[in-house]
């Protein structure tokens, strides 16, 4: 099991670069005085990831972002530039620039803690996906959040594509049929696993076995957030 693999890996930093500091986080954290916790929740395409967060949400107080989600809807509004770029991209199972995802994250953070400012405690679901992503987090939020852990669903590749295909039948979704499929595994593997990887290395993997039925990931799920606070 992966999730066993990982824990013997240590002593590594991630290697992220500092640069400018946007604004208008640097307004989130002062405006609402606590700054954004943050937990990036990552695992293969169909490994349980929005399923798992939607329990955590009825359960804990953490606000739900899916990268996906945000991308999806970015995708079909109206008068959007990125819409066609991000069309092409979630068909062919690739990680869209940074810059789009991370300006579509901090506007959903910066919406939900202007309305509520006891609202910083986020689940950010499928991000960071691959080194581009990482390295647009660390330019625009470091210091402005605090990624307390990154909650990792590991689960077998074919697991995960029967999981999809399953959901292909009333999802709607372009990318969950078996041509898409196979570019998005390889695209996790290739990109995604050696980001956990490097969190791994920092000690700030917790690693769930979603393997298993929804009931028994979710009890493993909350012995991580009750422990971890
Ligand atoms: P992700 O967000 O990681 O892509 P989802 O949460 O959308 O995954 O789940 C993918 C599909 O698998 C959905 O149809 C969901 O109902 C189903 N599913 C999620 N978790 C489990 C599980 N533990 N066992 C069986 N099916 C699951
Ligand atoms: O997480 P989800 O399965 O909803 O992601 C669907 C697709 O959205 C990915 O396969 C990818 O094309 C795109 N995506 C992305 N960057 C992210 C998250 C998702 O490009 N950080
Ligand atoms: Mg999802």
């Amino acid at each position: 099991m992966i999730c066993r693999l990982l824990k013997n890996v240590a002593g590594y930093r991630l290697s992220g670069y500092r640069a400018f500091t946007s604004a208008s986080v640097s307004a989130i954290a002062s405006a609402a005085m606590k700054k954004p916790q943050v937990v990036f929740v990552l695992g293969g395409p169909g490994a349980g990831k929005g399923t798992q967060c939607a329990k955590i949400v009825e359960n804990y107080n953490y606000t739900h972002l899916s990268a996906g989600d945000l991308l999806r809807a970015e995708r079909a509004r109206e008068g959007s530039q990125s819409g066609l770029l991000i069309a092409n991209f979630i068909k062919e199972g690739k990680i869209v620039p940074v810059e789009i995802t991370i300006d579509l994250l901090k506007r959903a953070m910066e919406e939900i803690m202007k309305k509520d400012e006891q609202k910083y405690r986020f689940l950010i679901d499928g991000f960071p996906r691959n080194e581009d992503n990482l390295q647009g987090w660390n330019k625009v939020m470091d210091g402005n959040a605090h990624v307390n852990f990154v909650l990792f669903f590991d689960c077998a590749d074919q697991v995960c594509i029967d999981r999809c295909l399953e959901r292909g039948k009333s999802s709607g979704r372009s990318d969950d049929n078996r041509e898409s499929l196979e570019k998005r595994i390889q695209t996790y593997l290739r990109s995604t696993r050696p980001i956990i990887d490097l969190y791994q290395k920092q000690g700030k993997v917790r690693c769930v076995d979603a393997s298993k039925s929804v009931d028994e990931v979710f009890a493993d799920v909350r012995g991580i957030l009750d422990k971890e606070g």
